[in-house]
């Protein structure tokens, strides 16, 4: 059995499988088969909390990036209510390790993407919006977004960073060091085929919208507590977001995963920012 997985870590105690189908189970290398990041390296990287009472302390949920000094952008289902209250959230900039004491910062407002669908998880995207303006440096600076006519392919080089599981049932360890991975993106068609079979006799089988991308297979790319997190690649010698972690299967253990394809939206983006 495997299951297709939501992979915001609130999930984490009580797992929302979103379908599940036979088929045999490879094992899984450590995000999963990443490795710890140095200090600055993704700097536009934060950690999504919410208060846990019985922790009493706000525990880390989801990944997201800093797209603007005041705009963080994560995954939808990381929100989970269009109503959700912006001070149920703080965020983490500027750092690699999680809970080290210092100040995590304030929301003011969240929007999630009009047409996000909590069943199929298309537009699985969220703003968030700073109650203050970031000071950048070298551990804090925003991500920069794709152009509307930029093509991304296998033969980019693209990363995902985050502070999820490595593997499924293996919580990142103390001190809580950001993992990375190189995934290269898979096309659209190959994504769709792979899909298909692995879930051609599961009824809730998965479909790859036009506003997903997939990246990532074969034990590399996210696991529970990277919803959110960033794909970037490198264009011209900078770093672009192309994806926003969404869901996987099986950790990525064997189908590529699936991110929101940030260029499907730039335009609610850009309309917001
Ligand atoms: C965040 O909001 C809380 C509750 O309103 C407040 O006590 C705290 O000082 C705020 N933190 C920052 C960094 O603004
Ligand atoms: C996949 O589909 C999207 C949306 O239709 C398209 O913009 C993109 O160029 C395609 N990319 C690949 C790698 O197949």
């Amino acid at each position: 059995m495997f299951q297709l997985l939501l992979l915001a870590l609130s999930f984490l105690e009580s797992p929302v499988f979103m379908a599940s189908v036979s088929v045999s189970r490879s094992k899984p290398v450590g995000i999963v088969g990443g490795h710890r990041t140095l200090p600055g390296r993704w700097p536009w990287q934060v950690s999504l909390r919410t208060y846990d009472y019985k922790a009493s302390s706000w525990v880390h949920i989801c990944g997201g990036s800093i797209i603007r000094r005041q705009w963080i952008l994560t995954a939808a289902h990381c929100i989970q209510s269009q109503d959700a209250d912006p001070a149920l959230f703080r965020v983490q900039v500027g750092e690699v390790y999680l809970y080290k004491e210092q100040d995590l910062l304030n929301i003011s407002r969240i929007i999630i993407h009009p047409d996000y669908n909590e069943f199929s998880k298309t537009f699985d995207v969220a703003l968030m919006q700073l109650t203050a303006r970031l000071v950048t440096s070298t551990h804090v600076s925003p991500v920069s977004l794709p152009k509307d006519t930029s093509t991304f392919s296998s033969t980019d080089q693209c990363w995902l960073a985050g502070w999820g599981k490595v593997l499924q049932n293996v919580p990142l360890q103390p001190p809580y060091q950001l993992y990375e991975v190189k995934i290269p993106i898979q096309d659209n068609e190959s994504c769709k085929r792979a899909y298909r079979k692995k879930m051609s006799d599961e009824p809730q089988s998965v479909a790859i919208f036009d506003d997903m991308l997939c990246a990532g297979t074969l034990g590399r790319g996210p696991c529970f507590g990277d919803s959110g997190s960033p794909l970037v690649c490198l264009k011209r010698k900078k770093w672009v977001q192309v994806g926003v972690a969404s869901i996987s299967v099986d950790c990525s253990n064997d189908l590529p995963s699936i991110f929101s394809r940030v260029q499907s939206s730039l335009a609610w983006i850009h309309q917001h920012i």
